[in-house]
């Protein structure tokens, strides 16, 4: 049962967070890890269905988010987590609610974000007519004392996912072999 971790990564819309996300999902089960992950579009569709994007409602949708990995994580799955969660307190709140929690930054220039839209929200808005965007017409506050940054613009998924695995072995959070600690 020990083996138990959140991997909580936060990132602008768009960044790769739910990428990375499913890749690392798809490694570590194969490492024999037992997975689940909980993405912000599909948390909303569902647990936190109704909710918009007030900081209330994206506070309590982090909140949710937390609650459930942190009940998986201390029963021995690694819970990982998709979803902008802006708020640095927040995101810290879940940390301190935690045994074991890995932050990762997914981080990726306004400007690439922009060029790539594969939603096309941020068309939108900057258009103005969609309003309270992150990092366009609503706040982001990355983290400040975080386990990694992984910078999506200057390398492949492929490379991005090699270091996370590095520094969670590394860190002890899983086997270094490859198999399960
Ligand atoms: S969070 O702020 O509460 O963490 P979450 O990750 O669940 O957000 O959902 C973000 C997704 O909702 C985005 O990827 C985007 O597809 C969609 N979305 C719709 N409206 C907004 C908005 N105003 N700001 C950010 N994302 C939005």
């Amino acid at each position: 049962m020990s083996e138990g971790f959140t991997l909580w990564f936060t990132g602008l819309s768009g960044a790769g967070k739910s990428t990375l996300a499913g890749m690392a999902a798809e490694e570590l089960r194969r490492r024999g890890y037992r997975v689940e992950v909980l993405d912000g579009d599909e948390v909303r569709t569902n647990l936190s269905k109704g909710l918009g994007f007030s900081k209330e409602d994206r506070d309590t949708n982090i909140r949710r988010i937390g609650y459930v990995c942190n009940l998986l994580a201390r029963n021995g799955v690694i819970a990982i987590a998709a979803a902008i969660s802006p708020y640095r307190e927040i995101r810290d709140e879940i940390r301190a609610q935690h045994k074991r929690f890995f932050e990762a930054y997914i981080e990726c220039p306004l400007d690439t974000l922009v060029e790539r839209d594969v939603k096309g929200l941020y068309k939108k808005a900057l258009a103005g007519e969609l309003k309270g965007f992150t990092g366009v017409s609503d706040p982001y506050e990355p983290p400040l004392s975080h386990e990694l940054t992984i910078s999506t613009s200057r390398e492949t998924p492929q490379e991005s996912l090699a270091r996370l695995l590095g520094d969670l072995e590394a860190r002890g959070y899983i086997g270094r072999d490859g198999t399960k600690r």
